[in-house]
């Protein structure tokens, strides 16, 4: 007997479970529904309801919100004044409950489907009035708390004016004011239950949604109990959501309202292809993403869900297929479109760029760009390079300073950033180390010629460190007789002055090493300058250029160019080509050796052009030889050629030197045997 029991239980939940999952492998919709917090629904047609389990298993499994197609308008419900009829909406109401979904009640006051006896009954204005709040009271008050949402008013506006739909049985016995007498009926009698007015062909922008916009805005603002709008989204296909669709979700969420697709359905024009049912899926595509997206929409509901039951083809002469499932409850393209905006991947935001951090004294100041879509930023800190890291800090902007910390020692950083669905990962990691406060100075040039009764300039820059804002005072010392040193300005606050120092008349010559020195906030520093002072005149002295040859031999062979100057250099550009004789085929390796200038080239091309500059702030001191050299060296290469030690084999080095007034030009050349011509 205990065995038969534990293989019956075993059966009962393998049958589960396959029923669970078959015939669909993904989520059913209501369940990814539930996770992204939205309602899926669909309205409920009686016959089927009653009579095809397919209908009411499908609608169990796929869906957590049902509306009634019919049961809830005054036609089916209201057989004679003093009679209700509840047997269908209870019954509705006891499947959502007993399947755990939310009922839409659809609707109170409406032009249509209105029984006889009320619109041919020639009552006076307060007795339809008081059958108004008696149908409302009764019907709202037999589901207080257990339907979700109520249609307290449908469709009454009119198309294309935008004006009250006139015509409309409750607006030509009451006037104007049924609208929001209902919503104050409906409130009284369940104060829990949301309250929406719906309508049609009022999703976008346009004369009627304005409509629609206005109503809602007096209601709001008269204090009538009105919490949101529904859209029916009854479509054509092809259709798409547009701008106009989240801009006119916004201004309705302005007013404090959610929003609620109600009775969705794209119609397609019979025949159906398959690329109509693919566009008819981006039209549900869209209502999906845009309802999620859009922080005041509740709930997507269509018309029905399999096209073997809805109002289209009834309607609509030549349309159909317009809902979720084919008439075999088979899923469409549509519904695959929904369960895979409803499944998409959760989006953390992108990881943040450009993060940087700034050293100051105690602190560092990082920032870093904005990430879309992110929330907040997780400050990370370490002081071991790669981490790990400990979050410091949350913050909403963009930026952070990182107080409290040891100066000199170094510590790395990383940013996220945090969304809704998460923290995205870790930025690239930058470094700081702060430092006590503090500064350095440096001179530009640091090499100053000055001729006597003239001056000359030099760029004093201050680096700040580590939050140092003290005023500098500068000063200079070591200047030779005669020379005079202004600063401007004298001191600063910022990160700059100019030194010009003048020198008189009578200003000793010669070579002298200068110091400039900055002051304030209790420390000092200071950068030396090489000055000269020279006779006037604007002569800068001689230079001399002597061609030398320093070795010639079968393995090794130099020609030179010795520079000798009389008086400070600090512009100088000194051209060397080096230009094999023509039909000597030669392929060993040239090089040139600059002097002082400390530049050098080696090369085996047939002529050659190097180039010795003296940089900016550099100069050649008088009296100092500097030779600038071609080498031929590869010996081997040498001794297996023989025709370069014919009497016409000749190299030619040409060295050509300029200095601002003075320019020189060298030539010497040697024979192969070593004598200069
Ligand atoms: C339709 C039903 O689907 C039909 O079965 C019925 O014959 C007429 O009404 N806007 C509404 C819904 O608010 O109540 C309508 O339902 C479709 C248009």
């Amino acid at each position: 007997m205990r065995i038969r029991i534990h293989w019956f239980a075993l059966c009962l939940l393998a049958f589960m479970l396959v029923s669970h999952f078959s015939p669909l492998e993904a989520a059913p919709l209501r369940d990814s529904a539930d996770r992204r917090g939205i309602y899926i629904g669909a309205a409920v047609t009686m016959s089927p309801f009653r009579n095809e389990s397919i209908y009411t298993e499908t609608l169990r499994r796929e869906f957590n919100m049902l509306v009634a197609e019919n049961a809830f308008k005054w036609d089916a419900m209201r057989p004679s004044r003093t009679g209700f009829n509840f047997t269908d909406t209870d019954a509705l109401v006891a499947f959502a409950e007993a399947n755990n979904m939310q009922v839409r009640g659809h609707t109170l006051v409406w032009h249509s489907q209105l029984p006889g006896w009320l619109t041919g009954g020639n009552f006076t204005r307060d007795e339809v009035i008081a059958i108004l709040r008696e149908h409302i009271s009764m019907v709202v008050g037999r589901y207080r708390g257990r339907i979700l949402a109520w249609d307290v008013v449908n469709e009454a506006i009119d198309d294309g004016n935008g004006q009250l739909r006139t015509s409309s049985f409750w607006y030509q016995r009451i006037g104007p004011d049924y609208i929001g007498m209902a919503f104050q009926f409906a409130r009284e009698a369940d104060p829990a239950a949301i309250l929406y007015y719906n309508d049609y062909s009022a999703e976008g922008l346009g004369t009627k949604s304005d409509a629609v916009y206005n109503l809602v805005s007096n209601l709001v603002n008269q204090g009538v109990p009105i919490d949101g709008v529904g859209w029916q989204m009854h479509q054509i296909n092809p259709f798409r959501i547009q701008q106009a669709h989240r801009t006119n979700a916004q201004r309705l969420a302005a007013l404090g309202l959610e929003i609620s697709i109600t009775e969705m359905d794209v119609r397609i024009s019979l025949p159906t292809s398959a690329q109509e049912l693919q566009e008819q899926a981006l039209a549900y595509r869209d209502v999906t993403e845009f309802c999620l997206a859009q922080s005041n929409c509740k709930a997507i509901v269509t018309w029905g869900f399999t096209d073997k039951y809805s109002w289209i083809p009834g309607f609509f002469n030549g349309f159909g297929d317009a809902l979720l499932f084919d008439v075999n409850y088979q899923p469409k393209p549509a519904y695959f479109a929904i369960q895979s905006v409803l499944e998409a991947t959760l989006q953390t935001p992108p990881v943040p760029t450009g993060l940087s951090a700034a050293p100051g004294n105690a602190q560092v100041q990082l920032s870093w760009n904005a990430s879309s879509g992110a929330a907040s930023y997780n400050v990370k800190r370490s002081t071991a390079n790669g981490g790990p890291y400990t979050t410091i800090a949350s913050v909403a902007g963009t930026s952070f300073t990182n107080t409290s910390l040891t100066n000199g020692t170094t510590y790395f950083y990383v940013v996220s950033a945090v969304n809704a669905n998460g923290e995205s990962a870790n930025s690239s990691q930058v470094n700081a180390t702060p430092v006590a406060a503090n500064f350095t100075l440096s001179a530009n040039p640091t090499s100053l010629i000055i001729s006597r009764g003239s001056s000359g300039t030099s760029n004093i820059t201050v680096t700040r460190i580590g939050g140092f804002t003290a005023g500098l005072t500068f000063s200079a010392s070591g200047l030779p007789p005669g020379v005079t040193a202004s600063f401007t300005p004298p001191s600063t606050t910022g990160s700059s002055s100019t030194l010009t120092l003048s020198a008189s008349s009578t200003a000793t010559l010669g070579p002298a090493s200068a110091t400039v020195s900055a002051s304030g906030g209790g420390l000092s520093r200071s950068t030396s300058i090489n000055l000269s002072v020279n006779e006037p005149g604007g002569s800068t002295g001689g230079v001399n250029l002597t061609p030398v040859i320093n070795a010639s031999g079968p393995w090794f062979n130099e020609e030179a160019l010795r520079l000798s100057n009389t008086a400070p250099l600090t512009a100088l550009s000194v051209t060397i080509v080096i230009q094999r004789t023509a039909g000597i085929s030669f392929n060993g390796q040239y090089n040139t050796v600059g002097g002082l200038i400390l530049q050098s080239n080696s090369s085996t091309s047939t002529t050659i052009t190097y180039q010795f500059n003296l940089a900016s702030g550099q100069a050649l001191w008088p009296n100092t030889n500097w030779i600038f050299a071609a080498q031929r060296a590869a010996q081997e290469r040498f001794t297996q050629l023989p025709e370069i030690h014919g009497p016409s084999a000749t190299r030619r080095v040409e060295l050509h030197i300029v200095r601002q007034v003075i320019s020189k030009d060298v030539r010497c050349w040697m024979l192969d045997d070593g004598k200069r011509v």
